[in-house]
């Protein structure tokens, strides 16, 4: 029994001098049995320094152990093998990094024979996992600092990853999208399976990406925020194991684009509204004289004729449409603003009432519940206040007109301290403008009213008085629920006001 035990120990001694790896033999009571080549090489001994000595005597020098961390009594006691990883130091006080794993050898009755210790240099592992975790740091600070919001999911859509940016974004903790959160959670309803879907297809920027596209993203507070989103699948091994989302918050780039629209369809609106004036005045010039003509010829025909003459009600007809031809020439002329103004100060709330009372079919207002907001001072503006009469007059009608008889119409006026101008809203509960037509309202001769019942004329010719007294006039806000008109009066003593005031405007000069 004890003989192959011995035969046995000794094949396995025989053999371990071959191992790469520097390796003791020790009793259990620490003595050193044997040791291999490489160990012997490694550490500058002969087998006869070594064998039969203890390992701290030979190691140390002292005659009991003072290493604290040393397996080696564990490895007795639980009769399995531990490993300890130690940084030691060169003779030229270079770093290294050793793995000491400790193996039991047991006799066949189970009990410890002898115990094997090998020496494993790990440095060159130790250097690497070093560089890995410089990297990943290195990565990561680069991914908390990048100023686009980035996510990270794995394939089932729990979140992984959450920047800095993106916690900003999305108004989540890391922590907490991490922990509770799934990608599903940052989009509007069924969003996060549409775009799944796109990085799978070919189409969207081949399979595995999506190009950069508009997408909505829902924050904590439940709001939709318009971003720009460029997302990828990354792969291990040909298997798919996270997503990954950019986004590029686009409320700032929205709004800006939406403002210069803005700007443009207002040059746009004044630019048109400029050579329609000077149409407006060359038509209106070249009209008048003719009109004047057969006014003078109708009237001659008429003194002429005997009382009682059948002809006598056709000419009637003539002069009465020559006055409506008229009527309509006054007004062209009003909105190319080539009419003579006679402006003074005048208070704007006694004007609204004025204009009101001037309305000749009062009847008008039967269903109508009038409010007038006005503060309790008088409002100053510097106008000519038979125009400003016949725009509000204007005004008012179409408020009527739209809400078709019934409805809520509030004349209100109030002033901006700091700017000192006066403003008149007038505000109806009818049918609203659409889209379409909001910028044509203001050109002569646009209507939608029925042929007879109105001639475009009411607010283009508004325009080109309201202009006229440097004064703004626009449509404040329209819905189906009603339209708000709002007019802006420059304050009483604006700079250079007077000069203006008598200038010819630019197309008839
Ligand atoms: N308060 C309003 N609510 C809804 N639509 C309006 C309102 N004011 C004006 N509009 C629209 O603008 C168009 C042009 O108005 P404008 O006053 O220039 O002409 P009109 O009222 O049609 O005819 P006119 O005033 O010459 O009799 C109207 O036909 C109508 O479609
Ligand atoms: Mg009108």
């Amino acid at each position: 029994m004890m003989d192959t035990m011995l035969t046995e120990v000794d094949w396995r001694a025989s053999v371990f001098d071959s191992l790469s790896f520097p390796t003791l033999i020790l009793k259990p009571d620490k003595t050193i049995q044997s040791a291999n080549r490489i160990y012997l090489e490694k550490y500058g001994l002969t087998m006869d320094q070594a064998v039969n000595k203890t390992c701290y005597q030979v190691f140390y020098g002292t005659d009991r152990c003072p290493e604290n961390n040393c397996p080696f009594a564990r490895v007795l006691l639980e009769k399995k093998g531990h490993t300890i990883t130690r940084r030691v130091f060169t003779h030229t006080q270079k770093q290294r990094w050793e793995d000491r794993v400790f193996s039991p050898i047991l006799n066949e009755s189970g009990e410890i024979a002898y115990i094997m210790e090998s020496v494993r240099d790990i440095t060159r592992l130790k250097i690497l996992e070093r560089a890995l975790k410089e990297t990943k740091e290195f990565l990561e600070k680069l991914i908390q600092s990048s100023p686009m919001a980035i996510v990270v999911a794995d394939r089932y859509g729990h979140i992984l990853l959450m920047n800095h940016a993106a916690e900003n974004l999305f108004g989540y903790p890391a922590e907490t999208a991490t922990r509770h959160m799934r990608v599903e959670d940052l989009y509007p309803p069924e969003a996060a399976a549409g775009i799944m879907k796109m990085l799978k297809s070919e189409a969207f920027g081949g399979i595995g990406k999506l190009a950069a596209m508009k997408v909505e993203i829902i924050d904590s507070k439940g709001e939709e925020i318009p971003v720009e989103l460029t997302a990828s699948i990354l792969y291990e091994d040909d298997e798919e194991i996270a997503t990954m989302g950019i986004y590029n918050d686009l409320r700032e780039q929205l709004a800006a684009e939406s403002r210069l629209k803005t700007v443009v369809a207002q040059l746009y609106q004044s630019e048109k509204m400029a050579s329609m004036g000077r149409l407006a005045a060359g038509v209106a010039h070249e009209i008048n004289n003719p009109l004047t003509g057969v006014l003078f010829y109708a009237r001659l025909m008429q003194e002429k004729l005997e009382s009682g003459d059948p002809n006598q009600e056709n000419i009637d007809f003539i002069i009465e449409d020559v006055n409506r031809c008229s009527e309509i020439v006054k007004n062209l002329l009003a909105y190319a603003r080539a009419t003579n103004q006679r402006k003074g100060r005048t208070g704007l709330n006694a004007l609204v009432e004025q204009s009101l009372a001037l309305i000749r079919d009062q009847s008008l207002f039967r269903n109508i519940q009038l409010v007038k907001e006005f503060p309790a001072d008088e409002l100053m503006i510097h106008a000519d206040r038979n125009q400003m009469s016949q725009v509000i007059i204007n005004l008012v009608m179409n408020a009527i007109e739209a809400m078709e008889g019934s409805g809520r119409l509030v004349l209100r006026t109030y002033a901006d301290d700091r700017s000192r101008r006066s403003f008149l809203e007038i505000a109806d509960t009818g049918s609203g403008i659409s889209k379409d037509n909001l910028s044509k309202i203001f050109d002569p001769f646009f209507t939608t009213k029925a042929a007879g019942k109105g001639t475009g004329l009411g607010l283009s010719t508004s325009y080109g008085i309201i202009r006229e007294n440097r004064g703004n006039i626009s449509v404040k806000s329209t819905s189906p629920a009603g339209t708000t008109f709002l007019l802006e009066f420059p304050p009483t003593n604006a700079p250079n006001g007077e000069n203006e005031d008598e200038s010819t405007p630019e197309w008839l000069t």
